[in-house]
């Protein structure tokens, strides 16, 4: 059985297990304050040219969105996302738990646009009624689609028009910026939104994700922040030795183009067959529509999301590729669809 399933499937690129083997006697601070964090954080504000943001290592997504998004509001706010949203589908409620409700915008690509927010603020007018205050989008999106410059520049200048915190979940970050349709570099996040994160565990690292606070009215206190909601780890320096392994050279975007390629391999072997997509995802997740007998076939020998059911005999299923996905699985698996078509 080979697993399509997701990103988080294999462990750590080898390099990272290394750099922690490798460190593994020293003596050093805990929570952040060690050697290897402090210079994992100076290293990602030289890749963004800017020494004026704050950088926190996290261990995780969910609980990245979660402490940012309740740390920047107050008890009135709101959050906005796509109906797709991480924060709004998969997050077990989690913002809510911190007492923020969160406000959904349909979207058919997973993209929020300065039109759907303004249908948001439109409809909550006063104080019986919660205030929106956050924009949340994600890049790439959960189904797999990229924001542009100018896409991201028009909702910036929407949500500073408006006083909105604009907030930018970066799970997939390596994904969207190595996708062949992007047209951003990592240091262009700090002009564009107030916080933002780049995602570590979806990229080869074992766990890690490096939040960005650019508006410096969202620095206060932050590392209270971490610390009530459980996150700052003890050994931290379990974050700062991946983060500085996957930044001292080109090892990020590296394997992020690994499973751009992949997933690019895929999708256009299939679309040679004639077989639709039921969004335009150009990173590591793609969803081909399939006859459900191909499918069925499928899941003998691999593992992938059923994702949606489009008419009685085709569903659309969620292949991700990640930063270790084996080419060789990646033919086998090709000579299997072209076998059962
Ligand atoms: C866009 C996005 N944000 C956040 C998360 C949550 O990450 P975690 O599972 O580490 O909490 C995911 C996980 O799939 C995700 O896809």
């Amino acid at each position: 059985m080979y697993s399509f399933k997701n990103d988080y499937a294999e462990g750590a690129h080898p390099r990272i297990l290394n750099a922690l083997m490798e460190s593994n006697f020293e003596q050093e601070d805990g929570y952040g304050e060690d050697r290897y964090s402090r210079k994992a954080v100076e290293l990602l504000k030289e890749k963004l040219g800017r020494t004026d943001v704050d950088i926190h290592l996290i261990p995780g997504g969910t609980q990245t969105n979660l402490i940012a998004i309740s740390a920047f509001l107050r008890p009135h706010e709101a959050a906005i996302a796509a109906n797709s949203g991480h924060i709004q589908t998969h997050e077990t409620g989690a913002i809510e738990a911190t007492g923020h409700k969160v406000l959904s915008v349909e979207t058919k690509d997973g993209k929020l646009t300065p039109k759907g927010i303004q249908e948001v603020l439109d409809a909550h007018t006063d104080e019986h009624m919660v205030k929106p205050k956050l924009v949340y989008i994600s890049n790439s999106t959960e189904i797999g689609s990229i924001y542009n410059k100018a896409e991201l520049q028009a909702l910036s200048n929407f949500c500073r028009e408006h006083n909105l915190i604009f907030y930018m979940d970066g799970a997939r970050l390596g994904s969207a910026l190595c996708s062949s349709e992007n047209d951003l570099k990592l240091s262009d996040f700090p002009e564009l939104v107030d916080a933002y994160y780049i995602g570590g565990t979806k990229n080869g690292a074992l766990i890690g994700e490096a939040l960005v606070i650019c508006r410096d009215s969202l620095k206060e206190d932050f590392r209270f922040h971490m610390k009530q909601k459980g996150a700052l780890l003890a050994k931290g320096r379990l974050l700062g030795i991946q983060f500085l392994e996957l930044f001292r050279d080109n090892l990020f975007f590296e394997l992020a183009q690994h499973a751009n390629n992949m997933a690019k391999r895929i999708s256009e072997e299939l679309k040679q067959a004639n077989i639709k997509f039921l969004t335009h995802s150009p990173s590591n997740q793609i969803f081909p529509i399939l006859p459900n007998g191909v499918i069925n076939e499928l899941q003998k020998n691999y593992a992938f999301i059923l994702w949606e059911k489009v008419d009685q005999d085709h569903s659309a299923i969620r292949i991700v590729t990640s930063w270790a996905t084996k080419e060789e699985a990646v033919d086998t698996f090709l000579g299997d669809i072209r076998k059962y078509l």
